[in-house]
């Protein structure tokens, strides 16, 4: 009794001072969400958790890792075998990356079904559109930190692409190395920018990213606003509070996810070279050149539309308008109805291709190039373009099928 006494005024206390409390009720308590979520929607909150992971082992990374090119690669090994715990450390993290991308993609993908970027969440796609750039980012920095062969080599094809914008692109990419080639200059930015600032960027963005959700409130496998139907007591008749039922539903997510997650950590780490190469256990050579040069699984869709085209401008300038296409879905999106559920067989199509074109085009940048390989990447780099370019007009004449008033 004592004890709760003494919390009640604790919490009084802090109350006064600042307001815990209310954030409490506004965003968990009181925060009403639609009954309906379904699977798709574990994939945020373990978003959320993957960041908190990340963060985590990466500050127990720093403690002992070297940013230089003469201890790297040998401090990874160090971390590996000598530091206690440290290939646990080490593993959760690599195995983390690919983790969040996978989740990312089936987050963004659930976006995709339901309309979630439509009106009024334009913004809350945007900043979710930032967090993936980011994301992306920090990803790249950080495969560079090993030191190894494809950390070396990978940075030097990415970074090179600098050199294709035309007059000023040597000069840019040597600002952007701080060097002529990848070096320990270079290692020591990657690792600056790799450890605090898209770090604090990312954590920025994720909260800005829930406030414009709590704004507007979240969408549904149905696609209906809950908001539009209040009870007397102003609460959404739809919806239920999201503490303690997504509370709940969130924590047996993460449990499911945290068992697939360490059986990878602890059975396939590599994940059969998908996860880390093995061109990658063996340290950077400036002067040996990797026979085929790919990067991590989540990067290969837009490599491959980079390896597609000839011209190297032409070729960064669609790989980068290949993921920007994304940051115009709100406004090329023009059918009526959010949801999957209620579009007509034009949308479902289209997304159906875009799916195929997207997983094909992540295969084929894992693949050497060969005239096939270049004639398929073609191909699906021409239906994935189409996906965005035509949506205006097939979301306007899909035969869409009427909402349903309440969610089901
Ligand atoms: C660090 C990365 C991210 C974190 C931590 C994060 C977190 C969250 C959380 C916690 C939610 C609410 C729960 C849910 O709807 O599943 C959410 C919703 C949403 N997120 Fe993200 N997110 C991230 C990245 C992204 C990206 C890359 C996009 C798309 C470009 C995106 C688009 C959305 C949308 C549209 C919603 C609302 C969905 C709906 O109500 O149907 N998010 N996010």
């Amino acid at each position: 009794m004592r004890v709760r006494q003494f919390l009640g005024d604790a919490l009084g206390w802090v109350d006064r001072r600042f307001p815990l409390s209310r954030l409490w009720h506004e965003h968990l308590a009181g925060y009403y969400a639609p009954k309906n979520f379904n699977f798709w929607y574990f994939f945020g909150s373990l978003a959320l958790l993957m960041l908190v992971i990340q963060l985590l082992t990466g500050i127990w990374l720093t403690m002992n890792y070297k940013p230089s090119a003469e201890g790297a690669f040998a401090s990874v090994e160090y971390i590996m075998r000598d530091v206690e715990w440290g290939w646990l450390v080490r593993y959760i993290h690599s195995t983390g990356a690919s983790a969040f991308f996978v989740v990312i993609y089936l987050h963004m993908y659930r976006a995709l079904l339901y309309g979630s970027y439509k009106h009024p969440r334009e913004l809350l796609w945007l900043f979710g559109m930032c967090l993936y750039m980011l994301l992306m980012a920090e990803a790249f920095l950080g495969y560079l930190l090993p030191w190894g062969q494809m950390s070396y080599w990978g940075a030097q094809v990415i970074v090179n692409l600098f050199s294709a914008v035309p007059i000023i692109g040597d000069q840019l990419a040597i600002w952007v190395r701080g060097d002529y080639t990848i070096s320990d200059v270079t290692l020591n930015r990657f690792f600056s920018l790799h450890v605090i600032a898209v770090p604090l960027l990312l954590v920025v963005m994720s909260v800005l990213h829930v406030m414009a959700l709590h704004e507007v409130g979240s969408n549904n496998p149905d696609g209906i606003e809950i908001k539009k139907r209040k009870n007397a007591m102003g609460v959404p008749e739809d919806g239920i509070p999201f503490h303690p039922y997504y509370t709940v539903k969130d924590i047996f997510g993460a449990v499911v996810f945290f068992i697939i997650f360490f059986a990878v950590v602890f059975f396939a780490p590599t994940f059969g070279g998908l996860f880390l190469e093995p061109a990658n256990f063996v340290p950077a050579d400036p002067l040996k050149t990797p026979e085929h040069i790919a990067p991590v699984w989540y990067f290969t869709p837009f490599y491959s539309i980079l390896r597609a085209v000839p011209g190297k401008f032409v070729g960064a300038v669609l790989m980068g308008g290949s993921v920007m296409m994304f940051f115009l879905l709100p406004w090329l999106d023009r059918s009526p109805v959010r949801s999957i559920r209620y579009r007509g067989w034009m949308f479902k199509l289209a997304l159906a291709l875009f799916t195929v074109s997207f997983l094909m085009l992540g295969w084929i940048g894992l693949q050497p190039a060969s005239t096939t390989i270049t004639m398929l990447a073609r191909f699906f780099a021409v239906v994935y373009f189409l996906f965005f370019v035509l949506m205006p007009f097939y979301t306007r004449w899909d035969p869409v099928r009427p909402e349903p008033e309440r969610v089901r």
